[in-house]
C-alpha cells in the first residue's frame, strides 16, 4: 500500500469517529477505485460501413490524474502501430480521425484497411493503479462489387450444367442468389410448389447453381446477386438455351460410329493376319533349318550319350 493510500485511509478514519458515520465510513474505506484509472467501452466489437464515420469509445470511469496520457494503437495482422500519440492523430488515420472527449476516437471516413483491433491506453501518473487499456475490434463492411458469372450459352436436355457466380471484394463474404427470367430461384425448389419439378441446387456460399437434369423450361435469362450486410451487386443477365436431344442424329452418329469401328477393326484384323502369316512362314523356315541342325547335333550327342550310357550299363 502506498503512502498516499495509507494517508487517505487515516484521514477517512479520523473523519469517521462519530459512530453515526461508522457504517458509511466502513464502506468508504473499502472503495478500491478512489485512486485508480478504469476504462470502459460501449462496444468491444464495432461494425461500420465503408466510407462512413465510426466512433470507438474509450470512456474513463474513474481517474484522479488531471492530464492522463492517452494513446491509441492499431493492431493489424499482429503488428501494432500508433494512431494517437503525443496528443496527435498519427499513421493510418492522419487527417481522417479526431479524438473526442474523454478518449474516444472518431474515424471520419472508414475504409476497409481500418478493419483491425484498436487499443486505447490511458496512463494516469497520480493514480495508485496508474494504467488501464481496452481492446476494441473494428470491422468495416464493404459493399460487394459486380460478381463474375458464368452461364453456358447452350446445353442439352438431361445434362447437368453448372452456373457459377463469384465476388471477391465484399466484406463480410457475400452470399449468392440466382434469378431466372427476373424471378428469384428458391434455394430449395422442393419447398416451393411452382418449382417442384426443378432439379437444381443452389449453394449460397459458393455461388453455384447446378442442375441435376436440365429441362426445356430451364432455358432463359440468368443472373446472380452477391449480397452482404453492406449491400448487394449483380451481374448482367445471360441467356441459356436448352436443346432437345436429337435422337435421329444420335442414332445416325452411333450407327456411323459402329460402322467405322467395324471397318477399322476389319482392316486391322486383315492387315495383322497378313503380317502374321508372313512372319509365321519365315519363322517356320528358320525353326525348320535350326531343327534340322539341332536334330543332327543332338542325334550325334544322343548317340554318343546313349553309347556311353549303354557301355556304362554294360
Ligand atoms: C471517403 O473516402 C472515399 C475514398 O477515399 C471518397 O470517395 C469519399 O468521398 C469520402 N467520403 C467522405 C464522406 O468524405
Ligand atoms: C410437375 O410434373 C408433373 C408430372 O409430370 C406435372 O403433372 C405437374 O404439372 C408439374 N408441375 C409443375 C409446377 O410444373
Amino acid at each position: 500500500m502506498s503512502v498516499e493510500m495509507a494517508r487517505s485511509r487515516r484521514t477517512t478514519s479520523a473523519l469517521c469517529a462519530p459512530s453515526l458515520w461508522l457504517v458509511v465510513c466502513a464502506f468508504m474505506l473499502h472503495i478500491p477505485s478512489a485512486l485508480t484509472v478504469i476504462l470502459r467501452t460501449t462496444d468491444k466489437i464495432v461494425w461500420a460501413n465503408e466510407f462512413e464515420p465510426v466512433e470507438l469509445t474509450c470512456l474513463i470511469e474513474s481517474i484522479s490524474t488531471k492530464n492522463p496520457r492517452i494513446e491509441w494503437k492499431k493492431i493489424r495482422n499482429g503488428i501494432p502501430s500508433y494512431v494517437y500519440f503525443q496528443k496527435k492523430i498519427a499513421g493510418d488515420l492522419e487527417n481522417r480521425a479526431q479524438l473526442r472527449e474523454p478518449a474516444n476516437i472518431v474515424i471520419l471516413n472508414a475504409t476497409r484497411e481500418d478493419t483491425a483491433e484498436y487499443r486505447c491506453e490511458v496512463a494516469a501518473i497520480d493514480d495508485q493503479r496508474d494504467f488501464d487499456e481496452i481492446l476494441i475490434s473494428l470491422a468495416v463492411r464493404v459493399i460487394p462489387v459486380m460478381p463474375r458469372c458464368s452461364v453456358p450459352e447452350a446445353v442439352t436436355v438431361g445434362t447437368s450444367p453448372e452456373l457459377r457466380c463469384l465476388e471477391n471484394e465484399g466484406f463480410p463474404a457475400p452470399s449468392y442468389r440466382w434469378f431466372h427470367n427476373n424471378e428469384e430461384l428458391p434455394q430449395d425448389p422442393k419447398n416451393t410448389p411452382k418449382f417442384i419439378n426443378a432439379t437444381y441446387t443452389i449453394n449460397p456460399v459458393t455461388g453455384s447453381l447446378k442442375f441435376r437434369r436440365v429441362r426445356k423450361e430451364d432455358a432463359g435469362e440468368y443472373y446472380c446477386q452477391a449480397m452482404n450486410d453492406a449491400g448487394h451487386a449483380q451481374c448482367p443477365s445471360q441467356w441459356m438455351e436448352v436443346y432437345d436431344v436429337d435422337v435421329l442424329n444420335i442414332v445416325l452418329k452411333s450407327v456411323g460410329g459402329v460402322i467405322a469401328v467395324i471397318v477399322v477393326l476389319g482392316c486391322i484384323w486383315h492387315c495383322a493376319s497378313r503380317v502374321l502369316s508372313n512372319k509365321k512362314g519365315h519363322n517356320e523356315n528358320e525353326f525348320g533349318w535350326q531343327g534340322q541342325n539341332d536334330g543332327v547335333e543332338y542325334g550325334d550327342a544322343d548317340e554318343g550319350h546313349f553309347r556311353h550310357k549303354s557301355s556304362f550299363v554294360i
